[in-house]
């Protein structure tokens, strides 16, 4: 018998992707569909996963033991969400209001608003309410069914500003459920006071935040902006090759806002991910395939920012590249923490299937983020993070777009939300 702490049953179809790699082609969406299911947790990782009727043959609960009957919704991997800038203060709905109204996010970045109001106000708060921010954040999270995030710096742009932010995901998520995965992005924008002085911004960059972010142990991944109005090709490399021989992981914003070439970038340096890419050339999607560079469709901000094109999500899978769906959580081009509306873009406008999302934000996103061996399936052996949402299978979840679902959401086999709302039988 398999002995266990927590049984959750009464699933009328628990889906996910398998393995401890990503899903590519074909793959992407290949999911185990298993119909009457039920699952079983110990020491806070799957012990079993399968059919009740195996459940009640093999599952023993531990005294004092827990079954939650999930009365017959659907289990789906806690969502990963592999790109977001989560310690941020103040918001910038009035720029919103005048985009609405036709301005566009690269004039408003020109006048020093967009990125810069957001470091304006990063600046200006303490540690602790940046931290408090951070929480509170994962808290909106969890409940919206994410278990794992990565949180990028780069509102800072002096050294102690951007060693603040890694301080406050530092502190935020101490303890909490939701994991959170640091990431250096000093190179976001080159800051009002150095606009005229680029070189020394960027110097700055290499030679003193990256030592210290590599000596405080605070950043996982470095992550620089490839655009006209932030950093070129040639500035990403030097800046990027510095973090790598720093023993960190690189990420790129590739080819958001027109072709850069950051994609080919990416690649090249064998990033774990080049992010955005709606402009990419097939050249450099073609370069991410071969090195296996994985690309993060952030189609919600693309929705945000009315962009002219779609989100390159069908050329990606077609293309072999491992796809991730993530949020883009921040205030200026995705002011939503749900990877689930994600999601419905990643379909409605990018192309991919229903099945394709689903894998791309559980677990490739879980292997842009070097978590796959533990997390971003439902399998024995991995950790106790999934999702019930309250609908009778998966398809449910962009088919009914607009409308959050999610009932009880489990994360390293505690449930940290749970609504109560039992799909009606
Ligand atoms: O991923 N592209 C650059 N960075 C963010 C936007 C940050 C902001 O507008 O504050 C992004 O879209
Ligand atoms: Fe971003």
């Amino acid at each position: 018998m398999i002995q266990a702490e927590f049984g959750i049953v009464g699933l009328r179809e628990l889906a996910t992707p398998e393995g401890k790699g990503p899903r590519t082609g074909n793959e992407l969406g290949r999911l185990r569909i298993v119909e009457d299911a039920a699952v079983a947790i110990s020491g806070g990782r799957f012990v079993f996963v399968g059919t009740r009727d195996e459940y009640r043959a093999k599952v023993r609960l531990a005294d004092g033991g827990r079954e939650l009957d999930a009365g017959g919704g659907t289990a789906l991997p806690a969502f990963v969400d592999a790109h977001t800038h989560l310690p941020f203060a103040g918001w910038r709905e009035t720029e919103f209001d005048e985009r609405l109204r036709g301005a566009t996010y690269s004039e408003i970045a020109a006048r020093g608003g967009g990125i810069l109001s957001t470091v304006a106000r990063t600046r200006e708060a303490s540690l602790e309410q940046l931290s408090r921010n951070v929480r509170e954040r994962l808290d909106a999270m969890a409940a919206l069914g994410t278990g794992i995030v990565e949180a990028k710096s780069g509102y800072g742009l002096t050294p102690d500003d951007e060693l603040k932010q890694l301080e406050a995901i530092r502190q935020g998520a101490e303890g909490h459920p939701v994991e959170i995965v640091p990431t250096f992005l000093g190179a976001h924008t080159v800051p009002m006071e150095l606009r005229e002085n680029r070189e020394r911004y960027l110097l700055q960059v290499i030679r003193e935040m990256l030592p210290r972010v590599e000596a405080s142990g605070l950043a996982e991944y470095a992550d620089v902006f490839v655009d006209e109005h932030a950093f070129k090709l040639d500035e990403a490399r030097m800046v990027l090759e510095s973090a790598l021989e720093r023993g960190l992981g690189v990420r790129v914003h590739a080819d958001q806002l027109a072709d850069d070439g950051g994609a080919r970038l990416a690649a090249e340096l064998g990033a774990a991910s080049a992010d955005h890419l709606e402009y990419a050339s097939d050249a450099g999607i073609e370069a991410m395939a071969r090195a296996g560079t994985c690309g993060v469709l952030l189609p919600a901000a693309s929705f945000f920012l009315r962009c002219d094109v779609m989100p390159p999500g069908r050329k990606l899978a077609d293309a072999g590249v491992p796809v991730v769906v993530a949020s883009d959580f921040n205030p200026g081009t995705c002011p939503s923490e749900s990877v689930a509306t994600a999601i419905w873009f990643a379909c409605l406008n990018g192309g991919l299937g229903v099945d394709e999302a689903i894998t791309a934000a559980t677990l490739n996103a879980a292997h842009s983020l070097g978590r796959a061996a533990d997390a971003g399936s439902i399998e024995v052996g991995k950790r106790g993070d999934l999702v019930i949402h309250d609908m009778p299978n998966r398809y449910h979840l962009v088919y009914r777009f607009g409308v959050s679902r999610i009932g009880t959401v489990v994360l390293g086999g505690q449930v940290v939300q749970s609504q109560g709302t039992a799909w009606p039988v």
